[in-house]
């Protein structure tokens, strides 16, 4: 004979509220579960604004930032990914505007060369009046893409001096801290990065 449990008959409610409350509130994992939790991408970069100004990577402290290495003159990968992006912080600031309004996305290129600061900007503003990009020299763009681990080459020539870049496209998110977090899913569309968003920013 063993005693009933008193709590027993409670569980199913219990249970019930919770997966009530899930619905508008996702479970969010502790930080320390985050994919990219530990690893050493990201850090000090020195870098050119689209309006000429030197950006660094801590002026960003205290904002979530969002990480995209691409180029401009791209005529696929990068637009799909920003515009991407770009949807899934909007549809994620219906949910929570206050949080997404600590969230910085920021384009740097790979392609310094042809991206000077008034390509970059126009490039961006066709995504979000939020996103920053920048430029820089080819030795700050190479010494910044070493430490977001982001390979790039340039690629195919297509005459005329148009050429193609090869680059890595990982949407990466990073904490107020400068810490990595995890990559946004932008191949599985906006839903899928809103939903990412709504698991890492608090
Ligand atoms: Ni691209």
């Amino acid at each position: 004979m063993t005693m009933k449990n008193p709590f027993a008959s409670l569980a199913p409610a219990a249970a019930l509220l919770l997966a009530a409350c899930g619905a508008s509130q996702p479970v969010q994992p502790p930080l320390s579960e985050a994919p990219l939790a530990g690893s050493s991408i990201g850090g000090p970069f020195e870098l050119t604004s689209s309006d000429g100004n030197t950006v660094t990577w801590s002026d960003f402290d205290g904002q979530y930032r969002i990480v995209y290495f691409g180029f401009a003159y791209c005529p696929d990968i990068c637009p799909t990914d920003l515009s991407r992006t770009a949807q899934g912080l909007r549809l994620y600031a219906k949910d929570e505007p206050e949080l997404e309004a600590q969230i910085q996305p920021i384009f740097i290129t790979i392609d310094p060369e042809r991206d000077t600061p008034e390509v970059v900007g126009e490039f961006t503003s066709n995504f979000s009046d939020k996103l920053v990009g920048l430029t820089g020299t080819p030795d700050q763009i190479k010494q910044a893409a070493d430490t977001f681990k982001v390979f790039y080459a340039r690629g195919e020539d297509q005459g005329d001096g148009a050429y193609l870049m090869d680059h890595s496209n990982v949407t990466y998110l990073f904490g107020p801290d400068g810490a990595p977090l995890a990559t946004l899913p932008t191949d599985l569309g906006p839903e899928a990065v809103a939903a990412e968003l709504a698991k890492w920013v608090r």
